[in-house]
Formats: structure tokens, sequence, C-alpha cells
């Protein structure tokens, strides 16, 4: 790992002249405080170093931001992905329990087929990243790529350009990357998968908006289906991605459709909303976290359903102007279904976009389900 070089200098030229053995062992005393920069924020100036250890099964956690993460179970998290605001008090914490603090990379791209703009852009979060002390990066670009075009290649090689510039300069960095559910080009997303997993640490499969494109009869679906879920890893798989370089992303929240119709068997037709290229697609809905779900459920028309087919929970509610709504979401017992998957099928973790979304109020009920979300993604021995 480098160092800033304007900031040792300054500090040794503050060493006392008069008496060189003094000023030897002060040195000395000093030597791991400068080793950590001058400006670590940590109380431990150690807390500052990147984590080297690699868990064995990830925890992978995105931040949004505020102080939630305060109250979040860190016997479990191995890696935060920052995606609110950069606070340097969760780095010191997160270090402190050895989880490593990753930022979030995402550029436009076609700005990046031009390979002095991609050395550009590593260099400058490369620069953040150690600023900040922080242990690697996210890469989250979800944008429309066409098959074998520049943007295609380009893709691939920023993301062994940044894995290699990482490793390189923080010892014992993380470079991740964000895919949809499935590798079929969802969304319009045609990635070399199989280059990228190569180049980089793992990646993040988001088992999420899996209705973001409906090619069937426009109605309210799961969020995240258990059989396409599990449809999706089979993919990947396949393709010739070894499963431990697969983390599941799964939802803490989930998806809330006003219903055109309410079917007595539990059909709701939703608003054609077309998404690349799909006749209708969730955005017909609106995203809710699971805190807001779980205070509405008891107060719904239907209560907690499950739907077997599935595998996954939902209820319908109606409006103050009078619309039925059906929100689809997952909970302790979908979740577990997925969690299960992924030991049987040893993929290296599980993560949740993102933790935010439980409610951390002291609330005894509140306190109890938020416990059982994070108590689901624990491997069971
Ligand atoms: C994907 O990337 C790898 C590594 O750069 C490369 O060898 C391979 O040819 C690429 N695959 C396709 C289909 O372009
Ligand atoms: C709408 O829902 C009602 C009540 O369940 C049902 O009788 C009717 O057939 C539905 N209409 C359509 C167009 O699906
Ligand atoms: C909702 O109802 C269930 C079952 O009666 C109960 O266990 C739960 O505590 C209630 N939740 C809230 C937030 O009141
Ligand atoms: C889910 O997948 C299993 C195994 O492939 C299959 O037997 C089952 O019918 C599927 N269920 C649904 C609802 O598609």
């Amino acid at each position: 790992m480098s160092w800033p070089q304007l900031r040792r200098p300054r500090l040794l030229a503050r060493a006392p002249r008069g008496d060189s053995r003094l000023a030897l062992l002060l040195l000395l005393a000093l030597a791991p405080l400068l080793a950590a920069g001058t400006h670590c924020p940590c109380s431990e100036p150690e807390l500052c170093s990147p984590i080297q250890h690699r868990p064995d099964f990830e925890v992978f956690v995105f931040d949004i931001g505020g102080k939630t993460w305060k109250s979040y179970d860190w016997s479990q998290i191995t890696t935060v992905a920052v995606f609110g605001k950069y606070d340097s008090e969760l780095m010191c914490y997160a270090h402190s329990k050895g989880a490593r603090v990753v930022l979030k990379g995402d550029v436009s791209i076609k700005d990046i087929i031009d390979p002095t703009f991609r050395t550009s852009w590593i260099a400058q979060k490369l620069d953040l990243a150690k600023t900040q002390y922080m242990d690697g990066i996210n890469i989250d670009i979800e944008q429309e790529v066409t098959c074998l075009s520049p943007e295609y290649d380009a893709l691939t090689a920023l993301v062994k350009e940044t894995t290699n510039s990482f490793h390189r300069e923080i010892e014992g960095s993380q470079v991740t990357f964000d895919v949809a559910w499935s590798p079929k080009n969802i969304d319009r997303r045609c990635y070399n998968y199989t280059g990228i997993a190569d180049a980089c640490d793992f990646l993040f499969v988001m088992s999420y908006d899996e209705q973001s494109q409906i090619w069937s009869e426009c109605i309210a679906a799961a969020n995240a289906p258990y059989n396409q879920t599990v449809t999706g890893y089979r993919d990947y798989i396949k393709m010739g991605i070894n499963p431990k370089k697969l983390v599941m992303g799964i939802p803490w929240y989930g998806y809330d459709y006003t219903c055109l119709n309410l079917s007595e068997d539990h059909v709701c037709t939703i608003a054609k909303v077309p998404f690349r290229g799909a006749p209708c697609s969730d955005a017909a809905g609106h995203q809710v976290p699971y805190k807001t779900i779980m205070k509405q459920i008891n107060s719904s028309i239907s209560g907690s359903q499950w739907n077997k087919e599935q595998m996954a929970p939902y209820y319908n509610y109606k409006d103050h102007a009078g619309y039925f709504h059906q929100v689809w979401y997952d909970n302790p017992q979908s979740i577990s279904l997925k969690a299960a998957y992924i030991q049987n099928y040893g993929l290296l973790g599980i993560g949740m976009w993102n933790a935010n979304c439980l409610d951390y109020s002291k609330d005894a009920i509140a306190k109890q389900q938020t416990e059982e979300m994070w108590k689901v993604l624990k491997p069971k021995l």
C-alpha cells in the first residue's frame, strides 16, 4: 500500500533534532502512527489499515447512509458497500469488526471506451479509497450494453484494470461487480459475465427486481420468486462461473402495486408500464422497505399470504381513495429457502439491498422482526 507522499516528511520534520537517540526512539514509537497516515480518524491508528482476512462466507451489506449501521448484526458482516455519504465512524467501526468498507463505482459506459478515461477514473477512485481508508470498490453499472459492442469489451477491461490497480495499491482489497439476477440480457445488459467474473473478486448477483421485464400477463408478482432466482444461478454456473465467485443478493424491500382489478383469487392486474422492450414491468409499482411493510400488514385486508408457486409472501390492502393494492415482499420464510440454496450449491455468500430497510427502533415487535431477518442470513451448521 502506498501512502500519500506529503504526509510522512511533514511529521518526520517535527521530530526533535537535539538527541538523535531520542529521535530514533520517538520514531520507533511513532512508526505505527506513521504507517496509518497522519489523518487516521479512528481511535486506534491500526483501524485505518485495510482488512486482510478473506472470509469463507461473505455477508455483503449495502448501506445507504445515516446511522442505522450502529444497529446492524456485526457478528455476520464481512463487507459494507457505502452507497450513502462517507462516514469515517462507520469505517473505523467496520474495521474494528474485521469487515471491509468499499466504495461505490459508477461511470458512464460511453466514457469508458476511451482507455485514458478509464485510467483516470480508476486513479480517482483509488485515491478516494486510500484517503478514506477503504478496502475496495463495488462497481454498480446497470446500463444497457449491446452484445459485442465496444462498450461490451470496455466494461470487461474496466473491471480488470480496476482490480489490478486496487489489488496492487491496497493490500487485501476487494473489487466486486453487480450483475442482474440472470445472465440472459436482463434489461438489455449484455455483459461479458465470465470475463468480468474472472477479472474481479466476485459478482454480487442482484436477485431482485425480477419483474423489471414482464413478457407475459401484466399482473403483480414476487420481487424475487424462488424458481426464477435459482434459474439465474443455474445459468451463471452453467456458463462456467465458479459458485465461489457468486454472492446472492436478496431484497429487504418489496413492491406495492395498485391493482386495476383484484380478482377473488388474488390476481392483481397492473398498469402497462414498458421497460427496455418489455410491455410491462415492476415500474408500475413502487418499492417499499421491509419496515414499512411490517407496519402495514396487520391492517391489510388479506393478512400475510403465501404464494406456493413463487414461494413468496404478499398481502392486499385498500388505500384511502378506495383502490386495491397488492404488496409482494421477502420475509424470513422466503429468504431462508434462498439461504439454503446458497449452502447447497456452495455460493460464496449472501447480501442485501439494503441494510437500512429494517426497523432498528426500540419497539419490541420491530426488534424481533429485525433480528429474524438478520438471523436467516447465517449458514446453518
Ligand atoms: C470475455 O472476456 C474474456 C477476458 O477478457 C475474453 O477472453 C473473452 O474472449 C470474452 N468473451 C467474449 C464472448 O467476448
Ligand atoms: C375483476 O375482478 C372481479 C372480482 O374478483 C372479477 O369478477 C372480474 O372478472 C375481474 N375482471 C377482470 C377484467 O379480470
Ligand atoms: C401483527 O399481528 C401478528 C399476529 O397477530 C402479531 O404477532 C404481530 O405482533 C402484529 N404486528 C404488529 C406490528 O402489531
Ligand atoms: C420450480 O422448479 C421445479 C424444479 O425445476 C419444478 O419442479 C417446479 O414445477 C417449478 N415450480 C414453478 C411454480 O415453476
